[in-house]
């Protein structure tokens, strides 16, 4: 019997559901021997990502961090360098910009999807460049797995000649326009952490349309060794590459993403019924020709909503049933008090306002 954490009285806030042929796969996988951080199953899954993308290229790796590390590295980004990112985020958007010796900038997002504010990230872009910085790339993350206004966002990063990675790690399976989040920029990446949409306990993928740049993305991640017999290498690379076991699972999954996304789906808009009715309450909104993969329900309650959000997470917890604060925004954060920010301070007080509720069994809430 293997491990089913459905079956656990908690109420998780995005267990992994194994539904799929992950199991098979897996032991599939192990009697083949492959072992490995290659193998029948990472070729068979970056398959599959470039058939669910469109994307002539998929790499899957050992993180969805490690996937923004290689994008920056490959985009050329360095010491002393700018990069843009969104502050209403999880660390890793950011973080990987500093491995490299650059600068996070941050943007504040907008109201309607929780994401990065278009004209901040106009004004943040020419503000650095007047200043003389090294504005190097733009980070767009799908907060909660929710596209952005993205229309806007590129052709500001093709106005001002900037590369856009995308940071669909919570948003396998959420389109914009049709096109999956992670493909309408330079770069995506995706996270495969375990408690994503998708996942293999750990990994990612990175995707992109440009040959060239898989090619040196494929080498960083193996140590950037040369195409000899021997252990040649003229430069520095990284192990980042995704074990042939967890990919076994994560193409498992993979297979069932549109039962997820909706099965999703439907707890959020339980949530919506249960709090359409609440004053005061908000929640991220699809704009026109995108679907959200709902990774997480996540709600603001407003002062005259009546409900305390700490309140609500202390109650849930007192049910054993998990739920989270929303993003504490990353420009007030301790591990980036010297980087720059473009937006209104509220001062993180909204954040304590705001709950992440279970996403995939819907909980009562009164
Ligand atoms: C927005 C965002 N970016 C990046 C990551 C990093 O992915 P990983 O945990 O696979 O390194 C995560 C999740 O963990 C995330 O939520």
């Amino acid at each position: 019997m293997y491990f089913d954490p459905m079956s656990n009285d908690r109420i998780y806030l995005s267990p992994p559901r194994l539904e799929g042929n992950e199991r098979k796969y897996l032991l599939e996988a192990l009697d083949s021997n492959w072992i490995a951080p290659t193998g029948p199953f990472v070729t068979r899954l970056e398959q599959a990502l470039r058939e669910h993308t469109g994307m002539p290229e998929a790499i899957a790796v050992n993180s969805g961090t490690s996937a923004i590390h290689l994008a920056l590295r490959v985009l050329g980004v360095g010491p002393g360098d700018e990069v843009i990112c969104p502050t209403f985020t999880f660390i890793a958007s950011a973080a990987p910009a500093t491995y490299l010796g650059a600068s996070p900038v941050f943007v504040d997002c907008e109201m309607q999807t929780w994401n990065m504010d278009p004209e901040l990230l106009d004004q943040a872009i020419r503000s650095r460049r007047a200043a003389g910085a090294k504005v190097k790339a733009v980070v767009f993350a799908y907060c909660y797995g929710m596209p952005g206004r993205m229309d806007e966002i590129l052709e500001i990063c093709r106005r001002h000649e900037l590369p856009l990675i995308e940071d669909a790690a919570e948003a396998l399976g959420s389109t914009y326009k049709g096109k999956p989040a992670g493909t309408l920029g330079d770069i995506g990446i995706y996270s495969f952490n375990g408690n994503k949409i998708v996942t293999g306990s750990v990994g990612g993928a990175v995707v992109c349309r440009d040959l060239a740049i898989s090619a040196r993305i494929r080498k960083l991640v193996a140590q950037a060794k040369e195409n000899t017999p021997h252990f040649e290498h003229h430069e520095i690379g990284y192990n980042y590459g995704m074990s042939n076991l967890v990919a076994a699972v994560v193409l498992g999954q993979l297979e069932m993403l549109e039962k997820k996304v909706s099965d999703r789906r439907k707890v959020f808009d339980g949530y919506v019924k249960q709090l359409r009715d609440t004053p005061g309450v908000r929640w991220q909104v699809e704009i026109d020709g995108c679907r959200a993969n709902r990774w997480l329900s996540a709600f603001f309650f407003g002062d005259d909503s009546g409900i305390r959000a700490s309140e609500l997470i202390a109650k849930l917890a007192s049910q054993n049933i998990e739920s989270r604060p929303l993003w504490k925004p990353l420009h007030l954060q301790g591990a980036f008090t010297e980087n720059l920010f473009f937006g209104d301070d509220a001062g993180g007080s909204e954040v304590l306002a705001g709950v992440c509720l279970p996403s995939l069994k819907m909980v009562h809430l009164d």
